[in-house]
């Protein structure tokens, strides 16, 4: 006899619902999206104990009949799919017929339901895959679900979960994402006897952010939206083979891209606080993660990282998400071109937007760790009476540990140096401490340490004071541009180091420094397009002395030096002799510029000339030139050279930032000037 056999449907179900279950934060996704594609517009979400213990959906959607609700819970049962080919135009968030069995292979599942159309309503009942009852009963139309005691007959998976603050942290981050996605819509989460998120229809995305985030995180955004013709459908249908010629040709739709992104003066040390949705699906994917660190570059330091909630609605042929399980990760059919289209929306917004950084605001906005946006509302609660006395349990987290393993480091309670509660509430730096505290909840604590935000923190009542005056700050002058630097007027210098300006805005300082590197900047990267860095020939040619190592990398980096305009020749095993540098770069800050960049290529692993590296390259190179030959702090300017400064500057794309990510204009804004002389 055979060994072979095919597994009962109950094991098979165990199987999937390893797969799509892992949490309870799952199975909320699971029937939340079930809702949604129910077209549900209120949504209410209950739980117990993190999840752990119950996980109740109610819905408003078209329910299912009698039959419908017995086939729900059947393998392979969906009503999103019929053919092979509705898989390649997926419109709605499940399709797999997977989640109901999966889930009620492995938990207690009640399930209520009504058409509104039909005379009764059903109600099931399913235990560990079995059905108990089915029954008859008066509902309106909608559909409730209620799954209790998660894992209770697979004790293994059981012990996996987390304590219960750290379930419902990732149950109220995964609320908080939908209801982004969907402002139409009311969504409401409870835990045990307190709302945790609650938002009620709204006509704009940016109202969701103010409910769920507060003022002060929408205050630190900037809105983006594009739109692009697609020029061609990912995938022609019919295929050519099949095509009627006489059969106009088919629209292939359009790209369209909303969304928020942050001011380049607000930096994260990670990406969580980067949500990627593609038709309303909340996805990680990394060439877009990509497309926005591109965008950002050479306008935040490269080891920091932007908040940007990017909404991307494309014709559903564009995007294939049926690449896994939990569908949380898609595959573009356009990848290069989506891509661009991200990096360029985000880019430009940015260079339009050239938003004023607030001197309070850049303070407080050193970059920090926190794992991601945390709900305003959930900031103010204080906590479960009995599981969490920090009140850690309403904490955010990020979309990253939406499905995480099995193997993260266990939860470390965490004291916070200040009473979170006390702070200035829902504001943007209670969330960063929140943020801090949920980071801390996930990371080991050296990591969370390292991050350094905790020592800000720590600094106690001068910073929370500053922090609160600059959120308040933050609020309103968040239309201010950078637009009008050319028309400030230089009064002088602080220490020979800032230039102190006025404009209508109110006081500015402007870093003469890193102003000055950005223009070289911007200006070397122009003339290296056309070829053209001007170059200064140096009276005795400079001679370098270099480890062996770097002469490897110098090799390596030699064409792209010289088109930068450079003229360097070996001079002996070990010794380069420079013959011509950019201009304004000489001696010993040539010298240091030369070692910088040699130093900084030396992790490239591989030659420059795939394109990315190559641009990585040529801006590094930029950069390094730029900032070596900019004018010095302690330099005494003259008006004359101080209005060029500003002037040049004014035409920079990026006067927000040095190419490192350093502020280069501050201001003081007329109503903070008022407000500090008690005069408003
Ligand atoms: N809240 C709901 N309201 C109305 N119908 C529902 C609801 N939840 C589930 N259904 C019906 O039950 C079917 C099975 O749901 P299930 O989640 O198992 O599969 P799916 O959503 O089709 O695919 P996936 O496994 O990818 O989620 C759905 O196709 C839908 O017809
Ligand atoms: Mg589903």
């Amino acid at each position: 006899m055979g060994r072979i056999r095919v597994l009962p449907d109950q094991v098979a179900n165990q199987i999937a619902a390893g797969e799509v279950v892992d949490r309870p934060a799952s199975v909320v996704k699971e029937l939340l999206e079930n809702a949604l594609d129910a077209g549900a517009m209120r949504i209410r979400i209950e739980v117990e104990a993190g999840g752990r213990k119950l996980i109740r959906i109610s819905d408003d959607g078209c329910g299912m009949n009698r039959d419908d609700a017995l086939l729900a819970f059947e393998r392979h049962a969906t009503s999103k799919l019929h053919t092979a080919d509705d898989l390649l135009s997926i419109a709605t968030l499940g399709f797999r017929g997977e989640a109901l069995p999966s889930i009620a292979s492995v938990a207690r599942v009640t399930l209520e339901t009504a058409t509104g159309d039909d005379p009764a309503g059903t109600r099931v009942e399913i235990a560990g895959g079995k059905i108990l009852h089915v029954d008859d009963a008066a509902l309106s139309r909608g559909t409730t679900l209620a799954v209790s005691d998660l894992f209770f007959n697979t004790p293994a998976r059981r012990k996996f979960l987390r304590a219960e603050s750290t379930e419902l942290a990732h149950v109220t981050a995964l609320v908080t994402h939908y209801a982004l996605a969907h402002p139409e819509k009311h969504f409401e989460l409870i835990s045990a006897t307190h709302t945790v998120v609650s938002a009620p229809p709204v006509a704009r995305t940016a109202e969701r952010i103010y409910q769920i985030f507060g003022k002060d995180t929408l205050a630190q955004l900037l809105p983006v939206a594009a739109e692009t013709p697609l020029a061609r459908a990912g995938i022609p249908e019919p295929p050519p083979w099949k095509k009627d010629p006489d059969e106009p040709a088919r629209d292939p739709g359009s790209l369209r891209l909303t969304g928020f992104y942050s001011k380049p003066e607000l930096q994260k040390l990670n990406r969580n606080s980067i949500y990627i949705f593609v038709n309303k699906r909340l996805i990680r994917d990394r060439l877009l993660l990509h497309a926005i660190t591109e965008a950002y570059r050479n306008v935040i330091p490269p080891t920091s990282f932007p908040v940007v909630l990017l909404f991307l609605e494309m014709p559903p042929e564009e995007v294939d998400v049926n690449v896994h399980p939990a569908k949380t990760e898609v595959r573009f059919r356009q990848s290069t071109l989506i891509h661009d289209f991200v990096r360029d929306s985000l880019r430009t917004a940015l260079i339009q937007a050239r938003p004023a950084a607030g001197f309070l605001a850049a303070l407080g906005n050193a970059p920090a760790a926190s794992p991601s946006l945390i709900p305003a509302a959930t900031s103010a609660l204080p906590g479960s009476p009995d599981s969490d006395p920090e009140g850690l349990e309403s904490v955010g987290a990020d979309a990253e540990r939406f499905q995480p393993s099995p193997h993260l480091p266990p939860a470390i309670p965490v004291r916070l140096p200040f009473d979170p509660v006390s702070m200035n509430r829902g504001g943007w730096f209670d969330q960063q401490a929140w943020g801090d505290a949920a980071a801390a909840l996930f990371h080991p604590p050296g990591e969370a340490l390292q991050d350094g935000c905790g020592a800000n923190l720590a600094e106690g009542a001068v910073f929370q004071e500053a922090a609160r005056a600059a959120a308040q700050v933050e609020a309103e002058q968040s239309d201010t541009t950078l637009n009008h630097l050319g028309s400030l007027r230089p009064m002088g210098q602080l220490r020979d180091s800032f230039i102190l300006a006025t404009g209508d805005d109110g006081l500015w300082i402007i870093d003469q420094h890193v102003a000055h590197e950005r223009i070289l900047f911007e200006k070397i990267l122009r003339d290296r397009q056309v070829e053209q860095v001007q170059r200064q020939r140096l009276l005795m040619p400079l001679l370098v002395e270099l480890k062996a190592s770097q002469m490897v990398i110098f090799a390596r980096i030699a064409e792209e030096l010289e088109r930068n305009g450079f003229e360097v020749e070996p001079f002996g095993p070990q010794t380069l002799a420079v013959k011509a540098a950019p201009v304004g770069l000489e001696g010993a800050a040539l010298e240091r510029m030369l070692a910088e960049v040699i130093d900084q290529s030396s992790g490239d692993s591989q030659e420059p000339e795939h394109n990315e590296d190559l641009m990585a390259l040529r801006t590094r190179i930029a950069a390094s030139i730029a900032c070596h030959s900019a004018i010095k702090v302690n330099t005494a300017l003259d008006p004359v050279r101080m209005e060029w400064l500003l002037l040049e500057l004014a035409k920079t794309s990026h006067p927000t930032s040095c190419p490192h990510g350093r502020p280069i204009a501050l201001l003081y804004s007329w109503k903070e000037i008022q407000r500090a002389f008690h005069r408003i």
